[in-house]
Parts: structure tokens; C-alpha cells; sequence
């Protein structure tokens, strides 16, 4: 069942072309990745999908609820520098948007402790997110992204500064939630992890999608970099 439809979609910025009629579809259930170098047009990609970036032309459907999908940006800083514990920060996660008081319930509460287990964060619930090492906050932001139970994560390079034993453990949490159903769509410039993980890819080049396809067909053509 198809949960995303993009057609001929083309984002900006002012009179640089990030995304130029890109057509794709995602499933249900899909571990989709998006590759490409740097500058290809995937995080802005993203962004067009959770509404961050005005799309110019085509036409984005989204088949339910935008409120189903979790975000995790590409990191940066400030994300990282801000003044916030781990439980807030992942309690902020059970936030509607759209809210300007933050008020959360029993049942916020709930879901953050149980989403803070999950990715075993509890011992820092205290700590400053900025006090972690990369992977211990990588968790605590996936942490936050899964409180509100997504129907579909949208993550950019989530392995970004990363050493590989850690990547390694984030790739079988991705994986064991996209086995719960979750569908997944990762943009990565990492080609190997790519090909062991993703059910199917899709190829940015300069702003172009260049291919889509199944993960075998991405092998058969042998996409490296
Ligand atoms: N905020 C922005 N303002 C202007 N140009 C941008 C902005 N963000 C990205 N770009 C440009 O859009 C293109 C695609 O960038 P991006 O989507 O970040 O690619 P990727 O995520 O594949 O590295 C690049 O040419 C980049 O310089
Ligand atoms: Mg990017």
C-alpha cells in the first residue's frame, strides 16, 4: 500500500534548484533509503515532506495523518547544546504541534518513560543532552522521535559523526522497528549500510532522482561511490 506519492515534485531555494521533478512512491512497511552525495537534495527532500520547505511545483500526497510522522533533522549543534535533560527532551517529543503551553499528561508521561526504556536512556533522564557522547544523544533524540508511536520516521544521516560499533546498534533498532511496521525512510551517504539494510533505494544526483528501485536491483547495478 502506497503511504507516500510524490510526483514531479521541485523545491528552491530563491533560484537554486535543491529538487527538480522528483517522482517516487514509498509502501507500507518500506525501509527506504535515500542515497546520494552531499548536495544531492536529500535533507531538503525531507524537509519538503514534513512541510519544513515550500514545494514549488508537483504534488506531494501524504495518505494519512501528518501528525504519524517523526523527524529526526540532520544534527546539528543546537540541537545538541540545548539546555534540556534527557527526559525533557524526550518528553518534548509527546508535544502536538501547534501547542504554545506545554502541558503534558499521565499518559505523555506514560509513553516518554516507556519510549526512554526502549532505547535504554533511563540511567541519564537527569543528564544535559549535551553532557552525552554522540550515540548516547542519537538515542535520546530517536527517543523523543518515538514517543508519539510514528506510522513513518523520516531520518536524515542519523549516523552522521558516528563510530561504526555504535552505527551498528542504531541500524538493528531501525531495523527491529521498521520489522514492527514502521516504515522508515533514511537519507545516507553511506553506501554499505545501504545496501545491508535498505528494502528499497533511491539514488539522488545533482537535485535529479536518478533511480528507484528494489534493493537487489540497486545491487545489480552496483551503485558505489
Ligand atoms: N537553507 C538553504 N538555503 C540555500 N540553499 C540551500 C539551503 N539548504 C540547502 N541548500 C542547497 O540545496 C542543495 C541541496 O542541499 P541538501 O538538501 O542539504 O542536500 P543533501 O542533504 O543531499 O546534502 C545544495 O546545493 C545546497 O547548497
Ligand atoms: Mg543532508
Amino acid at each position: 500500500m502506497e503511504i507516500l506519492t510524490a510526483s514531479s515534485v521541485t523545491i528552491n531555494y530563491g533560484n537554486v534548484t535543491a529538487v527538480d521533478n522528483a517522482s517516487f512512491t514509498v509502501n507500507e512497511g518500506d525501509y527506504f533509503c535515500i542515497a546520494g552525495a552531499n548536495g544531492s537534495g536529500k535533507s531538503t527532500l525531507l524537509k519538503g515532506i514534513v512541510g519544513l520547505c515550500p514545494i514549488k511545483s508537483g504534488h506531494l500526497h501524504i495518505h494519512f495523518p501528518k501528525e504519524q510522522i517523526s523527524y529526526l533533522s540532520q544534527s546539528n549543534k543546537a540541537d545538541r547544546d540545548f539546555p534540556a535533560t534527557v527526559w525533557e527532551i524526550i518528553l518534548s517529543g509527546t508535544q502536538k504541534s501547534g501547542k504554545t503551553l506545554p502541558f503534558y499528561s499521565k499518559e505523555d508521561k506514560m509513553r516518554a518513560e516507556e519510549s526512554m526504556v526502549k532505547l535504554g536512556m533511563e540511567k541519564f533522564r537527569n543528564t544535559r543532552i549535551g553532557n552525552l557522547s554522540g550515540g548516547q544523544q542519537q538515542r535520546a533524540l530517536l527517543a523523543r522521535a518515538l514517543c508519539k508511536s510514528p506510522r513513518l520516521m523520516l531520518l536524515d544521516e542519523p549516523f552522521a559523526g558516528l563510530d561504526s560499533s555504535i552505527s551498528e546498534e542504531l541500524y538493528s533498532l531501525y531495523r527491529d522497528l521498521n520489522k514492527q511496521g514502521v516504515t522508515i525512510v533514511m537519507a545516507s551517504h553511506d553506501y554499505q549500510a545501504i545496501g545491508k539494510y535498505a528494502s528499497r533505494v533511491m539514488l539522488m544526483n545533482n537535485s535529479h532522482v536518478d533511480f528507484v528501485g528494489s534493493i537487489e536491483e540497486w545491487r545489480a547495478n552496483l551503485w558505489q561511490n
